[in-house]
């Protein structure tokens, strides 16, 4: 197991980070929501701050000094996102977040590949971005959704996954990582399952990117996407990696300026690579502090970051396992740092309200995941998810917290 941070590594971390400086009603803030979206450290903003100080101009669309400058920086972010993702940049396209980047590979799929009785084959605990584009790409195209069942433990079987995958499978999308679950899926398996098919692979990798490294070509899947929120990064922007020939095969999103190579009234022919998605000016600042964001996740050691966040996962479910009426969701082991929990006869929002007061930040209800709701039978849980700038100590206050507002509201 590597080594994780020392007490002074991890001080250093969180000074980085002014917000968890912040008192929330009277107590320190415990921010316990980074799978929602995870705090910002100054580099970011730095890096943004700089940008809209020095350089800022519109991309790709000027001759003068100041645009080849955000040009430059701007092309610039998307060569450290290749280089994050393990690709080159003209595999990559900026988006506006994964759920935009979900609707573009789902809409381009229904016109270009998706038929009558085709499959779309998802699994029963997708976020709603991974569910809703592909229900309207099936009602598209004719195309079917079939639903890989999720076990009680969280995971799912993969002999259940064989039996819904066939030769009529055109698209798996699946989460790397449920963002209610916290289970990290089998994607090797489920990969070469789907590519014995000939079956495209969407991986929604929102939740994986803050916790682990990503290998886009080596995963094997034709399409990743993850937000740049999510890592330690401004919200509005995101990355979608199309594996090969993908830009060239897929149709424009949306229609506009800067994504053509000629406009003329008789037609229109449209720009090679990934400028070809991008249509209207790009948000050029979030892109650059996206960059930063995933230069400063690596230069920390995703190894490091992996072991610190499975000790803080240990010590919380070891902490709780014993609260009377509580239920631990999730598989506890191959679990990244989040960990939904219901108590017996609370209602999570009591809860979430109640920790709020005590300055816990936690997300409550159904996380956009109603179906693995209705699934478990449950009208939502209470979410712990952990950032690299947490430490044990918080761990084991809100374990404390979890505690006193259960009896509070039992
Ligand atoms: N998808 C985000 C979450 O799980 C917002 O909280």
């Amino acid at each position: 197991m590597a080594t994780s941070f020392s007490y002074d590594e991890l001080e250093a971390i969180r000074n980085q980070f002014p917000i968890l400086k912040r008192q929330i009603k009277g107590n320190p803030l415990v921010y316990l929501d980074s799978g929602a979206s995870a705090q910002r450290p100054v580099a970011v903003m730095e890096a943004m701050q700089d940008y809209a100080s020095c350089h800022h101009a519109n991309v790709h669309r000027g001759v003068h000094t100041l645009s080849q400058e955000a040009s430059a920086a701007y092309e610039a972010a998307r060569m450290a996102l290749a280089e994050f993702l393990g690709t080159n940049p003209q595999q990559v396209v900026f988006t506006k977040g994964t759920t935009d980047g979900i609707n573009l590979v789902a809409h381009g799929l229904a016109e270009v590949l998706l038929q009558e009785d085709d499959e779309i084959v998802l699994t029963h605990l997708e976020h709603h971005s991974n569910i809703l584009p592909w229900q309207e790409a099936a009602r598209r195209s004719g195309a079917r959704l079939r639903v890989i069942p999720v076990e009680w433990d969280g995971t799912i079987s993969l002999e259940k996954a064989a039996a819904c995958i066939s030769p009529r499978t055109r698209v798996l999308a699946f989460a790397h990582v449920s963002n209610t679950l916290g289970t990290i899926l089998p994607v090797a398996e489920l990969v070469a399952m789907a590519k014995a098919v000939g079956a495209v692979v969407v991986l929604d990798a929102a939740q994986s990117a803050p916790h682990m490294p990503l290998n886009a070509e080596q995963l094997g899947v034709d399409f990743l996407a993850f937000s740049g929120h999510k890592v330690y990064g401004p919200t509005g922007i995101g990355i979608l990696y199309m594996a090969g020939d993908w830009p060239d095969r897929l149709p424009p999103y949306q229609l506009g300026g800067g994504i053509i190579k000629e406009v003329r009234f008789d037609g229109t022919t449209f720009a090679e690579g990934p400028l070809k998605f991008e249509a209207g000016t790009p948000p050029i600042e979030a892109a650059i502090g996206f960059a930063a964001a995933v230069k400063w996740l690596q230069n920390l050691d995703f190894k490091r970051v992996q072991s610190h966040e499975q000790h803080l996962l240990n010590i919380l479910r070891n902490a709780l396992m014993e609260l009377p009426g509580i239920t631990l969701l999730g598989p506890g082991s191959e679990q990244a740092s989040v960990q939904s929990l219901v108590i017996k006869d609370v209602h999570p929002f009591d809860l979430g309200t109640l920790l709020d007061q005590m300055g816990f930040a936690v997300r409550t209800g159904h996380h956009c995941t109603q179906p693995l709701m209705q699934l478990f039978g449950l009208p939502g849980t209470v979410r712990v998810s952990f950032g690299v700038y947490n430490t044990a100590q918080e761990a084991l206050s809100f374990a404390q917290a979890l505690t006193r507002a259960a009896n509070l509201l039992r």
